[in-house]
């Protein structure tokens, strides 16, 4: 029994270490969109681009990591190429992150890059976003799916002037 107990023990903290290391997050498109407009304060105007392009690119899941044919990689919910944006295993890149960063389920940092993204080269970037977004007809009505406000909840009751 006692040396049961001594196998199992680093078993079990092995496990644990393991389940929390893999922090990944699948997105269900309307709590991604509240996230984004709520919590990060994307342009309404926009946001049915955006969430078109991460659907396209990422289906939604923070941890995805494409292998490109030139041997580059996408990293996470946007998928951000590692030549350009981000550096593999060390900060750099337009962005300075690191792309191994970019594939875990803090967005923030995804965002701040895929925002920077966008203001330089536009929604173009993304292959994804140019196949099946770029074409207006096939943007999600995200104010009726996902019953967004035509104004921000989370500013009002902060006491902004929405008006
Ligand atoms: C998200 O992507 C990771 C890495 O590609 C994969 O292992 C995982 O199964 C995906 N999660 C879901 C819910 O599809
Ligand atoms: C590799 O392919 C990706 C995705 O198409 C592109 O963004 C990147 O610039 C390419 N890198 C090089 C060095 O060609």
């Amino acid at each position: 029994m006692k040396t049961l107990c001594l196998w199992l023990m680093p078993v079990l903290i092995l496990l644990l270490l393991g389940l929390k290391q893999v922090e990944s997050k699948k997105y269900q498109r309307c709590e991604l969109t509240h996230v984004l407009v709520e919590k990060y304060n994307f342009d309404k105007s926009f946001i049915s681009n955006w969430i078109c392009l991460v659907e396209h690119e990422s289906e939604l899941n923070t941890s995805k990591i494409t292998n490109m044919e030139n041997k580059s990689k996408n990293y996470g919910l946007f998928q951000i190429n590692s030549r350009g944006y981000c550096t593999e295993g060390k900060k750099g890149g337009q962005c300075n992150k690191k792309c191994e960063d970019f594939s875990n389920d803090d967005i923030g940092d995804d965002i701040a890059c895929a925002r920077m993204i966008q203001e330089r080269e536009g929604f173009k970037y993304w292959k994804g976003w140019e196949r099946s977004c770029r074409n207006q007809q096939n943007l999600p009505n995200l104010r009726v799916l996902c019953n967004l406000r035509s104004q921000s909840p989370s500013r009002s009751a902060r006491g902004f002037i929405t008006g």
